[in-house]
């Protein structure tokens, strides 16, 4: 029996195709875009490891495009085949396989919990959980997650510093902002080619309204992601973020042109990306030309994917501002029921998905109170969809547009207070709530909100 090099073992035909594993995980730890080669030379070395079948099988997973489906449940069958006679931790990465491959997240991420009681040191099942923790909105898991393990991990244990990592972006979604940056910031200092965790640090920035900090983090950093895959355009599009709050908008659409919206992708992150800024921008006056035409394009070809909520609710979005609002519409109407699918996400299409989706088409349309009818029910409940806080935050700016559309400036205060009280550097929330107590008619108050944005602008 050989053995990986966290001293986890498994079935191999050598020494050799244990160390293109070995490779293989760590590339993909990285966000590596060499992740593909390493595994072909583990089938090269080795085409009968179970687990090599597995993590081809859990890679197409990651993609959540319907078209690799088909090859995810054809890993898992040669998973099978092979797994005659494998470890108890090998056979659980093939249930949890199984599990993925029906789109039953709840019961693929315990499964790997599962591994990770009796095996803490296998990254492999604490990153896939670190991913659908953070795709079933559950923040508070995926802190709790790594936290679990840490005491089975030192320094000298190999991947010690991505783990750090993925504890400091579990730290960050649940809110402990100083932590986060703490454990982040000396995981990219021993390691500053993890983007995951120089990630993590961004999401800190941004929560706290930290912009300009932002920037030179992320800038500094930026000459290490040559060799990442496309996780380097969210990370881009988090700089663009940054330049947005400082309404530095030329920066943004260069970033977007440049950086972050690669016009030959339809990944689904990417899209997501793209749609999330030119949205955003739009709302703030920005003229983005005919940039929504291509997310358009592509979106229309994904109308029938239903595999995360969040992204159908980005198609949507390029679907309704490119004024495709029967295609729009068609993919609602296909979305799946609880009844009918038998997935995790079923049930968070049918509470949240449509709903959400509704509103974000009805916005296009100028409905701005059945954006707020639909919208604000939710408002605690949107995180289901999964991804991080900043990202969902892009529905909170759709509810809140709308109700300073609608003329509902006392609801729309309403949100912005609370907005400004959890983040008091945010220019957009002192520029909506001068705004709305412009509408109220309180214009003191208003040129207060006014200047603490002007000051935030300056500073
Ligand atoms: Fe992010």
């Amino acid at each position: 029996m050989f053995k990986d090099e966290r001293g986890l073992e498994l079935t191999a035909a050598s020494e050799a195709a244990v160390t293109h594993f070995d490779a293989t995980i760590n590339a993909y730890l990285g966000l590596r875009l060499d992740t593909g080669d390493h595994l072909k030379a583990l089938f090269a070395a080795d085409s009968s490891m179970p687990m090599a079948h597995v993590v081809n099988g859990y890679f197409f997973k990651l993609f959540c495009t319907p078209v690799l489906e088909a090859k995810a449940l054809d890993r898992l069958a040669s998973a099978r085949a092979l797994g005659g006679d494998i470890t108890d931790r090998e056979a659980l990465h093939v249930e949890a396989l199984d599990a993925w491959c029906r789109n039953d997240l709840v019961a693929a991420t315990g499964r790997w919990e599962e591994i990770l009681l009796d095996y803490p040191r296998d990254v492999l099942a604490l990153r896939l959980a670190h991913f659908t923790h953070f795709y079933l909105g559950a923040a508070d898991q995926m802190r709790d997650s790594i936290a679990r393990v840490l005491p089975h991990w030192d320094e000298a244990t190999p991947g010690y510093w991505y783990v750090q990592g993925f504890h400091a972006f579990g730290l960050e979604e649940a809110g402990d902002y100083a932590a986060a940056e703490t454990i982040g910031r000396e995981a990219v200092g021993k390691n500053p080619e993890d983007i995951w965790t120089t990630h993590a640090v961004a999401h800190v920035y941004e929560m706290q309204g930290r912009h300009r900090e932002g920037v030179k983090w992320l800038t500094d950093l930026s000459a290490n992601w040559g060799e990442c895959n496309n996780f380097a355009y969210h990370t881009w599009w988090h700089l663009a973020l940054y330049h947005l709050e400082l309404e530095q908008f030329d920066a943004v659409l260069d970033l977007y042109d440049t950086r972050f919206r690669n016009v030959e992708s339809d990944d689904y992150l990417d899209i997501s990306n793209a749609v999330a800024m030119l949205w955003r921008l739009g709302e703030q006056g920005v003229n983005v030309e005919n940039r929504w035409r291509e997310l358009a394009d592509k979106s229309e070809t994904r109308i029938n994917d239903h595999i995360l909520v969040f992204a159908d609710a980005h198609y949507v979005m390029a679907l309704a501002a490119d004024n495709r609002f029967d295609v729009a519409e068609r993919l609602v109407g296909s979305m799946p029921d609880r009844i009918s699918a038998q997935t995790t996400e079923a049930p968070i299409f049918e509470d949240i998905g449509r709903p959400l989706c509704e509103s974000v088409i009805a916005y296009e349309n100028g409905d701005f109170l059945k954006v707020m009818g639909l919208l604000a029910p939710l408002r605690y409940e949107i995180r289901r969809i999964g991804g991080s806080n900043a990202q969902r935050d892009l529905f909170q700016r759709l509810l809140i547009s709308s109700a300073m559309k609608a003329g509902e400036f006392r609801y729309a205060r309403a949100l912005l207070s609370e907005r400004t009280t959890l983040n008091p550097n945010g220019v957009w929330g002192w520029n909506r709530t001068a705004e709305s107590l412009d509408g109220l008619g309180e214009r003191e108050e208003a040129a207060r909100a006014r200047q603490a944005a002007k000051q935030l602008l300056a500073n």
